[in-house]
């Protein structure tokens, strides 16, 4: 079963919500939390950053990787962590992800198929380039998910913490496809991983407010759901 993205449910979010996020009058919407992205582009365009005439920083693109997955048939939805038919849930710490797609000037991006992929708990993608030998991935994880951003821009996921593997630091790939803007693929980080700072990848992000922009701080969201984590990912089409 996809899960909502109520107002309610929303609110919620941003009680239990971590220093890291303000909230944010944006006209002709509900007041929402903005990561640290839209902070910084506030920062430099005064206390009306977000309303008209801001320009944020746009969400860097990162490479797609090797593993964007094939298989897009059957449970494909944003709760990555119970897949359907499966009576385990995936192995790994929860996290309940959440933010908005919008443009430069902090408006919502409706409609917008929002896809993330990850590996498993124990480091393993769903895909066949990657599921060898002895590297079996977790049946309980769904490994992908879509969902399509609300008419306030935001998208949520139910997934895991990321982990690292190989020579990579923790992350979350996504595919951003507006209606009608081109596409973005990019990845999302945790702040405080320490290997975040050796890994090639987020380190070829050069401008360090675009870097900024992709490492997340996530939260202890007991009061959503026993023993996970939260974090907002806010994506910025430029
Ligand atoms: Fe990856």
């Amino acid at each position: 079963m996809p899960i909502p993205t109520p107002s309610l449910e929303r609110r919620r979010i941003v009680a239990a919500l971590p220093a890291v996020s303000v909230v944010v009058a944006v006209p002709g919407a509900l007041a929402l939390p903005v990561s640290r992205v839209a902070r910084a582009a506030q920062a430099q365009s005064g206390p009306a950053g977000a309303e008209a005439g801001a320009r944020l920083v746009a969400s860097p693109s990162q490479t797609e990787g090797p593993f964007y997955p094939r298989d897009w048939e059957g449970d494909v939805d944003n709760d990555l962590v119970k897949v359907d038919g499966e009576d385990a849930r995936a192995l790994g710490e929860v996290l309940l992800l959440h933010g908005r797609v919008l443009d430069l000037a902090g408006q919502p991006i409706a409609g917008a198929t929002i896809e993330i992929w990850q590996c498993d708990a124990q480091g393993v993608y769903r895909h066949p380039r990657d599921e060898r030998g002895e590297r079996r991935r977790d049946a309980a994880f769904q490994g992908r998910g879509r969902t399509i951003s609300d008419a306030a821009g935001r998208y949520r996921f139910r997934t895991i913490r990321p982990v690292p593997y190989g020579g990579r630091t923790p992350h979350i790939h996504f595919r951003v496809q507006p209606r009608d803007r081109e596409m973005l693929v990019t990845q999302m980080y945790v702040f405080g991983e320490p290997r975040n700072a050796r890994d090639g990848v987020l380190n070829s992000i050069r401008d360090p407010r675009q870097r900024d922009s992709v490492i997340v701080r996530l939260e202890p969201a007991d009061r959503l759901e026993k023993d996970a984590i939260t974090g907002t990912f806010d994506i910025v089409l430029g």
